[in-house]
């Protein structure tokens, strides 16, 4: 079986649910206290032993090239301060696997995006991280999938099990029990974006998912779906249909950072453990609770 070293975090979306701001920032700049949702996700990648990421990005998203990069001049500034955590930390961030950019060119939807990856990843199996779902977890979830690999050779879909009003936004998944697995099970087929009537289960893919490279073929035959986008959830329904993928409700907490309450909600959970905000942040939400 081979081994898993590659992974892509598709970021060219328009972003139109982070109105206004992210007309000027990329929403995977957007800060959890101090680090963009981005960091987290390349954290995540590299802790799981994935050592090659590439990010799809477009135009205006350059602002994650410089966050991964050095600045030789700031250093030099900061070092001059008598700052070298902060430079050592610096030096940590850009250190943590090899990222690479990729430019979408047109913003045709996440199966276009990932089908862009293809002469990156050549004929291995990769992980795709979501550009906007941060989780938080004991063990990476990224690692999580690739065990669930590791064990069975076949594609796995990251799943949790969501609300009837977020199944219409997300996707749906037909599933079977498999023998000796709580949290594992095997799909047989998925919806994207269904009509009420139309799930096959509370299940949805969120976030991560684990393809082998034969997605690529498929990918290319693509027509447009759901909103007239090329739609990876198409690509792995047939997956799913011709020999089925696995699907592992993953351990962690998600958070949607391409909506607003979602990068709310990460930040007050990291605000309540960051050393510089903990106690602060804690006293100030019991006192505003009793105004509300
Ligand atoms: P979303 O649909 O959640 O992101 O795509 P979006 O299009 O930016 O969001 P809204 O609805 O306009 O607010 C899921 C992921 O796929 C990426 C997004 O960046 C996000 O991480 N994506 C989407 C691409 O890379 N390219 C695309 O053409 C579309």
């Amino acid at each position: 079986m081979k081994k898993i070293t590659k992974a892509i975090i598709p970021a060219a979306g328009l972003g139109t649910r982070m109105l206004p701001i992210s007309h000027a920032v990329p929403k995977e700049m957007l800060p959890i206290v101090d680090l963009p949702a981005v960091y987290y996700l390349v954290e995540e990648a590299a802790k799981s032993g994935i050592t090659d990421i590439l990010i799809i990005t477009n135009r205006d998203k350059d602002a994650m090239e410089s966050f991964f990069d050095l600045s030789i001049e700031y250093e030099k500034a900061l070092s001059a301060k008598g700052k070298i955590k902060e430079v050592e930390r610096l030096h940590e961030i850009a250190n943590m696997a090899n990222v690479y950019f990729l430019r979408q060119k047109e913003t045709k939807g996440l199966g276009h995006a990932v089908g862009r990856a293809r002469s990156f990843v050549g004929d291995e199996p990769f992980v795709v991280l979501y550009g906007d779902d941060v989780i938080f977890s004991e063990t990476p979830v990224c690692r999580q999938m690739m065990d669930v690999y590791e064990k069975y050779g076949k594609s796995v879909v990251g799943v949790k099990p969501v609300t009837p009003e977020q199944l219409t936004k997300y996707s749906s998944l037909k599933v079977e029990n498999v023998d000796g697995e709580k949290n594992v099970t095997f799909c047989t087929d998925m919806i994207e974006k269904p009509k009420p009537g139309e799930e096959f289960s509370n299940l949805s893919i969120l976030g991560r998912v684990l393809l082998t490279p034969d997605v690529f073929d498929i990918i290319d035959a693509l027509e447009p779906g759901a909103g007239g986008e090329y739609q990876l959830t198409d690509a792995m329904k047939k997956m799913a249909r011709n020999g089925g993928v696995y699907a592992l409700e993953f351990e962690g907490d998600r958070y949607d950072l391409g909506s607003k309450f979602g990068l709310l909600k990460a930040n007050v959970i990291k605000g309540l453990t960051h050393p510089e905000t903990k106690d602060e942040l804690r006293e100030f939400i019991k006192e505003l609770a009793k105004t509300l």
